[in-house]
């Protein structure tokens, strides 16, 4: 009975102070077109909710009519395309209905608190729904884009997104996040939130989760902790309020800037962080491929060699060629600087080495190598480049280019060089073949002896952990028994056991926590199988691939010993109610991609896993994603691989063939890796009974809404790169093909997911026609 009143209370104050800034005058009957009526004014006439034109195509949102561009503070469905000249916005007691071609009686607002009585545009810039009661249910304040106005605040995990460009309010290449510590950070758009990738931060870490950024309509721009401790002050209190509107926005060039908008004079001042003037501090304003060199006015962007721009509108550059071969040339990017994580690291060679490296390994999309002789093997997108202005630093990327030149016929007049250049070009590649073949020739012995260098280089980790890196370590039941404080603590139980949390001692001053996994239905004959799997496992390391530590192998008892994974796994992370950001799920299948990737193409023996599913992928602390489980397959009982549900693998992943008897390849992994991507996209299960029959089992729904052009229906974001949409579910359908011959490989897989490559339109899957 108490409960209603809590409730009652602060809704009554909202609506107080809404009230009391501006009347409401729209009422039920009101439309508005992008020709005749546009906008509803608030009171005062500085802001308008209704339709503003950008490039050929119209917007719906709140904007400052009275400047020159039509300033928007608030977009609806910013990454819908442009609404044409004959949409109509109807207000009606379900909220807003938006009418157009491009958003057929879509909601602009969905309001969760009953039916919608009237609607105000506040003198605040705030745009607020009322149901009959008068009570606030919906408002645009609660939903900021790029923007917050005085007397808006943003609490913690509230996010602002940059626009694309001052005439396209798609998102855009930058966000601004209130962090759970306290403090206020810019990233590029896409990457995790660690320091690494931020390029700006307020500095006030540690300070918890009821952190606010808080804007006054006197432009006092302040960071709150409650109960009233200012955490840092970005201006000061007391300024101009009489014709001043106040907004603070995080730009399409990466900067958070507060502006003070002089409605009378109609102009419009700033501050910027970070304070600087250097255009290249946001990282990644080049977009993917591309760098940056703020010396001239001009564009500070160029391309990598042998990469093109995207084209109007889209940072970033693609390569001119298809890049299938791994015989290329290698051209150098002198005084450029990459912050992107590599995939590997060389540590020690020449440049000359680091090259060769590169050459050799068909993965090595470019290297990174500098005055600490350090060389980063790079995959495909390379990010966050940035020239060196001066110009001697000793930091140079190759990358790896095809010259096209030699296909390229008639020209311009200037045959002969060419000709010349083509022979160079001939030769250079002889001898690249040929060094390649020694090379391969030392491959085994160098990538060894790398390994032990690397370990041996690393100055902090010590001895113990060079001997635990090279192979796994071998435990005595009584040990692990130890480790696992007598299998007391279960985390868990899979197609082979269960698994319990240890802790492991490294030395006297530190520990590691551990997963054990005590293998149960594994066939008890092939001694020398199970330790022929193990080692293979023990060789594999990849980031994206769960390490195993260590195996107990002791009478009757196999027990695998794993690094912990604190983060649960992908099933515990897609199927809570709340779902994780797109950005970090996209983050999620490209890691997923990678780890499959070495698995079946990258390390010593091609390991099939053939049980890729949510509940075998961890994640670890920075929200990466790792796979598990892997090279377990073989070590199964007999018995469990000819009965019908105790295929190896999980029912809803498994591919066709498992049921025909065909032979396993690695196309039966495309398979699940294409149901799992589905998962992640659409954030449910592959089949669930509850739906309705034409929803319930996934790929059948995706498809259907993929070929009417419905792909919406999939997502429930509000924001989302629709064409990065379009090309996840376009690659999951390939991937989910019956005819396993027309399953991408792994690595086609991660070139489309990354967006270097085209991905065709799928056929239609035959199962598909079988059930409709
Ligand atoms: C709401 O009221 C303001 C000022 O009172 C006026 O300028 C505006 O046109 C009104 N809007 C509508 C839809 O009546
Ligand atoms: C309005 O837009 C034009 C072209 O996009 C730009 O040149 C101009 O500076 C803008 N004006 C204001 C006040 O932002
Ligand atoms: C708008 O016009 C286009 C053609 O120009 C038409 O296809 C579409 O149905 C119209 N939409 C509405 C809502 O009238
Ligand atoms: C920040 O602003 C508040 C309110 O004006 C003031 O009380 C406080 O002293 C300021 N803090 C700093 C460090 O300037
Ligand atoms: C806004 O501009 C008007 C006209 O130039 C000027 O009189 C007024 O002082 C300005 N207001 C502020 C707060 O700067
Ligand atoms: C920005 O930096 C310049 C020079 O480094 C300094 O003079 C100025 O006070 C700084 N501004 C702010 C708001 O910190
Ligand atoms: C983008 O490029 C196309 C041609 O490639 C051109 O027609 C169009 O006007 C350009 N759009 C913008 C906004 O520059
Ligand atoms: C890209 O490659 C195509 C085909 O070789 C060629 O026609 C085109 O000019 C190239 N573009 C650039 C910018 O090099
Ligand atoms: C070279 O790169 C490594 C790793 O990328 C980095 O730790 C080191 O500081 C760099 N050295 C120089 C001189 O830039
Ligand atoms: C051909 O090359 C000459 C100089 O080498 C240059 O002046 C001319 O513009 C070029 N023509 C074309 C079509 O690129």
């Amino acid at each position: 009975m108490a409960a209603p009143i809590f409730i009652l209370l602060p809704l009554a104050f909202l609506f107080m102070t809404a009230t009391s800034q501006g009347q409401k005058n729209i009422s039920l009957t009101d439309i508005l077109t992008p020709t005749s009526k546009s906008s509803w004014f608030s009171p005062s006439g500085a802001f308008a909710f209704g339709f503003y034109q950008r490039g050929g195509g119209y917007y719906v949102g709140v904007f400052l009519p009275g400047t020159s561009n039509k300033t928007a503070v608030w977009t609806y469905g910013r990454d819908l395309p442009p609404l044409p000249r004959n949409s109509t916005l109807r207000f009606s007691i379900g909220g807003l209905v938006l009418q157009s071609a491009q958003a057929p009686d879509a909601y602009v607002t969905t309001p969760v608190g009953g039916t919608t009585a009237s609607a105000s545009m506040l003198d605040s810039g705030n745009f607020v729904l009322y149901n009959s009661n008068q009570d606030i249910i919906w408002q645009s304040f609660k939903t900021p884009t790029d923007t917050i106005l005085g007397g808006q605040s943003l609490s913690a995990q509230q996010e602002l997104h940059s626009s694309a460009s001052d005439t396209d309010p798609s998102t855009g290449l930058f966000l601004a996040i209130m962090q759970l510590d306290g403090v206020l950070a810019l990233y590029p758009q896409g990457t995790p939130f660690t320091a690494e990738y931020g390029y700006w931060d307020s500095q006030t870490p540690y300070n918890g989760p009821d952190v606010t950024l808080h804007l006054e309509d006197d432009g006092f721009l302040y960071l709150l902790k409650p109960p009233g401790v200012y955490l840092k002050n970005f201006t000061s209190q007391g300024g101009p309020r009489e014709d001043v509107i106040y907004r603070a926005r995080i730009d399409p060039d990466g900067f958070f800037r507060l502006y003070s908008y002089n409605t009378t004079k109609n102009d419009d001042s700033s501050v910027a962080w970070p304070n600087t003037t250097d255009r290249c501090i946001p990282k990644g304003i080049c977009g993917a491929n591309g760098f940056c060199t703020d010396i001239n006015q001009g564009s500070p962007c160029q391309c990598l060699p042998g990469f093109v721009e995207y084209g109007n509108g889209t940072a970033g550059c693609k390569r001119n060629f298809t890049a299938e071969s791994c015989k290329k040339n290698i051209e150098p990017v002198p005084n450029t600087v990459w912050f992107d994580a590599p995939y590997s690291t060389l540590p020690l060679l020449s440049s000359e080495e680091c090259v060769a490296a590169c050459q050799e390994d068909c993965n090595c999309e470019a290297v990174t190598y500098n005055a600490s002789r350090s060389c980063n093997k790079q995959n495909l997108p390379l990010r966050f480049g940035k020239g060196v202005v001066g110009g001697n630093s000793n930091s140079v990327l190759y990358i790896k280019v095809v010259d096209d030149r030699s296909d390229k016929g008639g020209g311009n007049g200037s045959a002969p060089k060419e000709k010349h250049t083509r022979r160079d070009i001939l030769i250079a590649v002889a001898s690249s073949i040929a060094f390649a073949m020694v090379m391969l020739v030392v491959c085994g012995v160098i990538v060894r002896k790398n390994r032990v260098w690397f370990h041996e280089k690393l100055p902090k980790e010590g001895i113990l952990r060079t001997i635990e890196d090279v192979s796994p370590r071998t435990f005595s039941y009584e040990d692990l028994k130890k480790v696992t404080g007598n299998f007391s603590e279960k985390i868990g139980k899979g197609a082979f056991g269960t698994v319990y949390k240890g802790t492991l001692m490294k030395n006297l001053q530190s520990s590691q926590v551990v997963a054990v996994k005590k293998l149960e239905k594994i066939s008890s004959e092939g001694e020398s199988e199970f330790e022929a799997e193990v080692k293979t496992i023990g060789k594999t390391h990849h980031r994206n691939l769960v390490r195993l530590l260590g195996y107990c192998h002791d009478g009757e008892n196999r027990l695998l010993v794993y690094e912990y994974m604190s983060n649960g796994t992908l099933a515990d992370l897609l199927f809570k109610p709340e779902k994780p950001s797109w950005d970090v799920k996209m983050g999620l299948a490209l890691d997923i991609a990678r780890g499959l990737l070495y698995l079946h193409e990258e390390c010593e023996t091609q390991i099939i896993h053939c049980d890729i599913k949510p509940q075998n992928i961890l994640i670890d602390d920075n929200k990466h994603a790792k796979i598990s489980d892997f090279g377990l397959s073989k070590l199964l009982k007999p018995d469990q691989t000819n009965t019908t549900t105790g295929i190896r693998g999980t029912r809803g992943y498994v591919a066709p063939e498992w049921h025909k008897i065909q032979p396993v390849t690695v196309k039966v992994d495309i398979y699940s890796f294409g149901v799992v991507l589905l998962e992640i996209i659409c954030g449910r299960r592959s089949v669930e009974q509850t739906l309705p029959e034409e929803e319930a089992i996934l790929e059948y729904w995706v498809y259907s809404c993929f070929q009417a052009g419905e792909l919406n229906k999939l997502v429930d974001y509000q924001t989302i790169d629709k064409k990065q949409l379009e090309r996840m579910v376009k690659v999951a359908l390939w991937c989910t093909l019956e005819e396993l011959s027309l399953r991408p490989s792994m690595r086609k897989v991660l070139l489309m997911l990354e967006g270097t490559v085209d991905v065709p339109i799928p056929p239609l899957p035959a199962s598909f026609l079988s059930v409709t």
